[in-house]
């Protein structure tokens, strides 16, 4: 199924038709000089499970090394275990947690650090 999905930076010239077929998935980076920030993955949930997440992922890591980045940096909440996963899965580690970092439903939640050295592919 994978092979059969194909990215491309978005343009200006592409907002009408994504608008029109609805996004599904996009994933925001920055990279300052050689570190790069995860800083968005999202798969909308009718598609999610099938692998997308991953070649998202995979895809966003390639354009950050393009950018000349070399360590990927992100946070995620301590609950949620499924991005957790597909951070692991790719090859990040959990480098350290910042104590009731996210408001959460009933109180704060735990911020989880995440890096990934990146290489060329
Ligand atoms: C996190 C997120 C991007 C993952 O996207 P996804 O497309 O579901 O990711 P994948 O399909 O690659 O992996 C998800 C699960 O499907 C499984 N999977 C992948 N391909 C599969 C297939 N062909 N058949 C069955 N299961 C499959 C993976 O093993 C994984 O299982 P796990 O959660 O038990 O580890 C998605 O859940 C999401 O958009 N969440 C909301 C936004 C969010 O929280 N973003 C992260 C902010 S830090």
């Amino acid at each position: 199924m994978n092979d059969a999905v194909t990215f491309r930076r978005m343009t200006e010239a592409d907002l009408d038709a994504v608008l029109k077929i609805e996004y599904v998935g996009h994933g925001v980076i920055n990279v300052i000089i050689d570190e790069a920030h995860l800083l968005n993955i999202t798969v909308k949930p009718e598609s999610q499970g099938r692998g997308l997440g991953l070649v998202l992922l995979e895809q966003l890591m390639k354009r950050a090394y393009e950018m000349n980045g070399r360590e990927c940096f992100l946070e995620l909440r301590d609950s949620n275990r499924s991005a957790y996963r597909l951070y692991e899965r790719y090859g990040f580690n959990e480098i350290g947690r910042r104590r009731d970092y996210y408001p959460a439903v009933g109180g704060r939640e735990d911020a989880i650090v995440m890096a990934c050295t990146l290489f060329e592919e």
